[in-house]
C-alpha cells in the first residue's frame, strides 16, 4: 500500500492550467490535460481547486456548475461534490481531486504522471 501510494507520487506532475485571470471569481472553467478533462473552480475569497470535469452520474460538465459553501452543484442534477476531496456530499459518488498551487498568477495542478 505504502509503494503503491509512494509510486504514484514519484510520477505525478505539476501540470500549467492557465492564468489565474481565465477563471472569473465564483467560476469554473475546464481544461484539458493529456486525456484528463480537469474542472477548476476559483472561489470569491481567491482558493482555487481542481476535480474531474466530468460528473460520474451521467458525465455532465462540473466545471458549469454553481459553487458555494465549498461544494459544486453538477449542472445536470444536482448532485454536489466537495471541492476539498471530491465526495459527494448528497450521494455516493465521487470524483478525483487535484492539488493545486498558483505562481506569479499561473495555475498548477498536480495529476498522475499517467494522464
Ligand atoms: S450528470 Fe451530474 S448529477 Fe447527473
Amino acid at each position: 500500500m505504502l509503494t503503491a501510494s509512494l509510486s504514484v507520487e514519484k510520477s505525478a506532475v505539476w501540470v500549467l492550467a492557465g492564468s489565474v485571470d481565465q477563471i472569473a471569481l465564483g467560476q469554473g472553467r475546464c481544461f484539458v490535460a493529456g486525456k484528463r478533462k480537469i474542472a477548476l473552480f476559483r472561489l470569491r475569497n481567491g482558493e482555487i481547486y481542481a476535480l474531474d470535469a466530468v460528473c460520474p452520474h451521467r458525465e455532465g460538465p462540473l466545471a458549469e456548475g454553481v459553487i458555494g459553501n465549498g461544494t459544486v452543484v453538477c449542472p445536470l442534477h444536482g448532485y454536489r461534490f466537495s471541492l476539498r476531496d471530491g465526495h459527494g456530499v448528497d450521494n455516493h459518488s465521487a470524483v478525483n481531486s487535484y492539488p493545486v498551487a498558483t505562481r506569479a498568477g499561473m495555475i498548477y495542478v498536480r495529476l498522475p504522471g499517467t494522464a
